[in-house]
């Protein structure tokens, strides 16, 4: 069994990252992330500093805008509407979940598609789903990544995800049955009776149920690679902060059966921090070759 070192994966990928900032610097451009953060969730102010930290690190520069969770949805909009235009920001990031009187969906619809680095907006979505250009997200596409990467065979492998957020679920099913990765894919989600049945048939199985320990070690096939998506935070009266970080997965129980598993922290989150920074520099090649 290998557990999976997501940290030094992203690793390289962020000296990929860096590599093409100084190539960019070098001919004006300084890839920049505005990320706007409304309120102050600590899960959500620690998720904001580790993308920036990471940003600043890879040479690019971020405008960090925090805002009160009690900002109406017109002050928001408006604000994004200014970064659209400004032509130093290549990328918004609007850090969910948002405040709950301000509708989500209206906020994901102003972000030019252009700016789009999470890949949330409806258009990203479309050109996702048809195989078009255009952002990705970041989770997904860090999921990806990672299983090239370690080269687990995936072409005709059966993925079994648990959870359709858009955010993670539904858009890796996308991705995975894309013609070049080439998955079988089984989505299961609350409405699943059975989810053990299932999740047993996985060759690769995600969790993105955002369930601590939802899945247990009977509920895994001997040698599937196991791909933990969930962070949960679980009161611990022995930890500093009085909580720690647990995944989807029964990580004790389920590493005796899995070929290959995610540890949390440390396997999938930074791969998301990863992709973001490629999203960004895309971006900023692009406003370059316009
Ligand atoms: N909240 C949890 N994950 C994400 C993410 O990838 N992007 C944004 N904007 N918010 C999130």
């Amino acid at each position: 069994m290998t557990i999976i070192d997501g940290k030094t994966i992203a690793r390289s990928i962020r000296e990929d990252a860096k590599k093409r900032t100084e190539t960019l610097r070098t001919q004006g451009v300084v890839p920049c992330l505005a990320v706007i953060l409304a309120g102050d969730d600590p899960a959500s102010v620690s998720y904001v500093t580790g993308k920036e930290k990471a940003l600043a690190e890879a040479g690019m520069a971020s405008r960090d805008i925090r805002v009160n969770a009690d900002i109406s949805e017109a002050e928001l909009l408006s604000l994004i509407a200014a970064l659209n235009e400004d032509a130093a920001v290549h990328g918004i990031l609007v850090q969910l979940p948002l405040p709950k009187h301000i509708r989500e969906d209206r906020v994901i619809d102003a972000v030019s598609p252009q700016k789009d680095v999470d890949g949330f907006h409806p258009a990203s979505v479309g050109n996702m789903v048809l195989g078009r250009d255009g952002f990705l997200p970041c989770t997904p596409n860090g999921i990806v990544r990672l299983l090239r990467t370690l080269a687990v065979p995936v072409c005709g492998a059966h993925a079994v995800i648990v959870g359709r957020s858009n955010l993670v679920g539904r858009p890796l099913s996308i991705l995975l049955t894309r013609k070049d990765v080439n998955a079988t894919v089984t989505v299961c989600h609350t409405g699943t009776p059975d989810l053990a049945y299932h999740t047993r048939q996985a060759d690769i199985l995600i969790a993105a149920a955002g369930k601590a320990g939802l899945i247990a070690g009977d509920m895994v096939k001997e040698g599937a690679v196991v791909i933990d998506v969930g962070v949960n935070r679980v009161s611990d009266i022995a930890a500093k902060k009085g909580y720690r970080l647990r995944g989807d997965v029964d990580f004790e129980a389920v590493s005796r059966k899995a070929s290959f598993i995610t540890p949390v922290p440390g396997g999938v989150g930074p791969m998301t921090i990863a992709m973001l920074l490629l999203n960004v520099v895309r971006a900023a090649e692009k406003t370059r070759d316009a």
